[in-house]
């Protein structure tokens, strides 16, 4: 049966992860998890981490949470989204750190441990500049004092996000920096004992080594991409998937005859047609039609006319491959190399849309060389 791969190496995840231990030094690396591993498999991966020795993982929903926690995942997983108070007794039961990202949840939780003498594990979050959630960081000394006077809040972690780190221009960036570290100054004049302290993503890790504190969250560049074209590439990574997908039939068309919806390409010579069994529907980016190009056996061949739901057409001039030969969309096997960035670039979308974007019929293979 034919269907769109997604062939996911796990020894390239560990390499990457490794490179980034590596280069962050004592800073725990907190590997982001979330929306199914950024397209990788959220289990799978997080098993690999595990093995490789990862106490810490992250992700956004509660629901993704109990997932891992289910699947023999033991170490902590912390959860960015909003707090809601019907998770709380089970936040506690499957030990899943919360965050405490407005004031309201700071009432919800004492409510708990008052009612129940338990609390689930949690960080604040502080909104230094990305405006979303996040307790407003000029209110927050208030605040810290109510956690310290507010018994039972199990407060391990402080933390925020980063909005342009990985942008060409620091300025933005480093005004967050300097506003989390008064708040790191603030929570130590209160003596609050908090653990950790978090603020870098991938852009941070690759742009500004003053981001560190004493953990980071990475997820972008652990799966083998860039998030801009504007970041250092000082740590190198290799794609953690190759997206491709099968050829499925071959024809033999006379130049100027109409491939695909809308007509809008034509070969100029006497070409080979093939069509490839993955579409729009199964993550291929749509608009990659209009620069796009495949690889097959070493060479770059051009995508004619437009991508359809499920399949597209591709121009292999005068060569002519065997049926159930898979093309490369994006990543590495050894033969072809396409960067997904340029994808992205070419598309006007990013590497992180893309690459959660896969999904349809999609098969998932796993491969640990
Ligand atoms: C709060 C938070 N931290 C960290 C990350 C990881 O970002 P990146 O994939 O750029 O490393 C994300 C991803 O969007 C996030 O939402």
């Amino acid at each position: 049966m034919f269907s769109p791969i997604a062939e996911i190496h796990l020894d390239r995840l560990i390499r990457n992860y490794r490179k980034i231990q590596q280069h962050v030094g004592d800073a725990v690396v907190m590997p982001v998890v979330k929306a199914n591993g950024y397209g990788h498999g959220a289990i799978p991966v997080a098993k690999s981490l595990q093995q490789e020795g990862v106490k810490f993982f992250a992700v956004f929903t509660f629901d993704e949470a109990v997932e891992l926690r289910e699947n023999g995942i033991d170490g902590d997983i912390l959860i960015f989204c909003r707090m809601t108070t019907d998770i709380l007794s089970s936040a506690v039961d499957l030990n899943i750190t919360l965050n405490i990202a407005h004031k309201d949840d700071i009432a919800y939780l004492t409510e708990f441990s008052h009612k129940t003498g338990k609390c689930p594990k949690v960080h604040l979050k502080v909104d230094t500049g990305m405006t979303r959630l996040g307790v407003d960081f000029e209110k927050l000394y208030g605040l810290l004092g109510k956690i310290i006077t507010i018994n039972g809040i199990n407060l391990e972690g402080i933390y925020t996000h980063f909005a342009t780190s990985d942008e060409g221009d620091p300025a933005y960036t480093e005004l967050q920096i300097q506003r989390f570290n008064e708040v790191v100054t603030m929570s130590k004049k209160l003596n609050l004992p908090i653990k950790y302290y978090h603020i870098a993503n991938s852009g941070g890790v690759l742009n500004h080594p003053n981001s560190y504190f004493n953990m980071v969250r990475v997820g972008m560049l652990m799966y083998g991409a860039y998030p801009s074209d504007e970041t250092t590439e000082c740590i190198k990574v290799e794609p953690v998937m190759n997206f491709k997908g099968p050829i499925v039939l071959m024809r033999r068309v006379k130049a100027g005859t109409p491939v695909s919806y809308g007509s809008v390409y034509a070969p100029e010579r006497d070409a080979n047609i093939g069509v490839i069994q993955t579409g729009f529907a199964d993550g291929f980016p749509r608009n990659w039609y209009k620069h796009g190009y495949v690889g097959y056996r070493g060479k770059e061949y051009k995508i004619a006319g437009r991508v359809c739901m499920d399949q597209f057409m591709v121009n292999f001039e005068s060569d002519m491959p065997k049926i159930g030969d898979e093309v490369l969309f994006f990543g590495d096997n050894g033969e072809n190399r396409i960067r997904i960035e340029d994808v992205a670039l070419d598309v006007d979308l990013t590497t992180y849309v893309l690459m959660t974007a896969i999904g349809g019929r999609t098969k998932r293979v796993y491969v640990n060389e």
